[in-house]
């Protein structure tokens, strides 16, 4: 049985969608402050909060976990700034409730969502593993600092993992029944597509990098391929695989421009765009060397096109404008 911590967020919510495709058994956990109950169709949800100690001990105590995955995080970097201390307490004090409950009843396998925030300013790409970690934010900083208590937990008590460090996640599942609906939402595709609907404004932060059309290029993954890499991740625990990190991105990286490019192709309605002066701290390019989870992992993107990501993501906006409330 395999616990999926933030089973109700944006990605927790297609790795359930893959678990039940595959029937492997699982529960989702979430608090549901930033997730939605109406995106575990057929998958159980055990309704806690990860800061809750008492509550971990209680549902481990009841179930007999083999693995598991933690998704449950606040995500947004500009937020984090604002509340570092929400960000550690949730981040990283949550992470160690839930390792030290693991520990308690002899769990061994985890599997972390950690992010390209964790290298901060490339200084060469594509960005390999071993590339320096220089976070440049709060949020940043959380992520790898759980990278670095897995790795005392893994030597040390032989609590294994693999730490996921997503790029861009983008798209949803082409049955157009999952979706990404956060709020406020800040990544770029679901905010480039609202301005499609009429539902709100999107300005491109800089056009004068050194980029062939002077706007920041991003490394996109479907939300779809981050979950297969999961499963694989699964697998590699369960073979005995030792902890380790492994980058997912489509090493192809999109422009701003290119996005919003597509987002008019695909859906047929040419909007207004902002501009405004570059964001502090927005490099110019991240692209994924994910050769790494390709070659070791057997991991084989299937959507590596932004066009695809966009044309997913339009779908499931057109079948539910109002997000899970539709
Ligand atoms: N979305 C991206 O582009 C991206 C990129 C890199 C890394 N990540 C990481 O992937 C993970 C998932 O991201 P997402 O976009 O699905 O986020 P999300 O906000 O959609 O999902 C997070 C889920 O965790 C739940 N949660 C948060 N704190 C909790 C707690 N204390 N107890 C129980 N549940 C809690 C929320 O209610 C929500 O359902 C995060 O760890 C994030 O840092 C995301």
């Amino acid at each position: 049985m395999i616990l999926v911590c933030g089973g109700a967020g944006y990605i927790g919510s297609h790795m359930c969608r893959l678990l039940r495709q595959k029937g492997i058994p699982h529960v989702a956990l979430d608090n549901l402050e930033r997730g939605h109950e109406e995106a575990l169709p057929g998958t159980p949800l055990l309704r806690a909060d990860l800061r809750d100690p008492a509550a971990l001990e209680s549902i481990f105590a009841e179930h007999a976990f083999t693995t598991v995955m933690h998704f449950a995080a606040y995500i947004e970097v500009g937020e984090s700034t604002k509340n570092p201390a929400g960000f550690w307490e949730n981040n990283v004090h949550a992470v160690w409730n839930l390792l030290e409950a693991m520990r308690r009843h002899g769990l061994n396998q985890f599997v972390f969502s950690s992010t390209a925030a964790v290298y901060g300013e490339p200084e060469r790409v594509p960005i390999p593993e071993d590339h320096p970690k220089n976070p440049t934010s709060p949020y940043g900083n959380t992520k790898l600092t759980v990278e670095r208590m897995l790795g005392d937990y893994s030597d040390t008590y032989g609590l294994r993992s693999v730490c996921l460090r997503y790029f861009n996640a983008c798209g949803s599942d082409p049955d157009g029944i999952l979706g990404e609906a956060h709020d406020p939402e800040t990544h770029l595709i679901p905010r480039v597509l609202l301005a499609a609907a009429g539902r709100g404004e999107v300005k491109v932060f800089g056009e004068d990098y050194n980029t062939p059309d002077g706007t920041c290029i991003r490394d996109y993954v479907h939300v779809c391929d981050l979950a297969d890499a999961h499963l694989l991740a699964i697998r590699h625990l369960e073979g005995g695989g030792a902890t380790d990190q492994y980058n997912l991105g489509s090493g192809t990286g999109f422009s701003v421009r290119q996005v919003i490019d597509a987002a008019k192709e695909v859906t047929g309605i040419d909007f207004p765009i902002g501009t405004a002066p570059r964001r502090a701290g927005d490099p110019a390019r991240l692209i994924a060397d994910s050769t790494k989870a390709r070659t070791e992992l057997g991991w084989n993107p299937l959507y590596t096109d932004v066009r695809t990501c966009v044309q997913h993501a339009w779908d499931w906006m057109l079948s539910h404008p109002n997000g899970y409330k539709s």
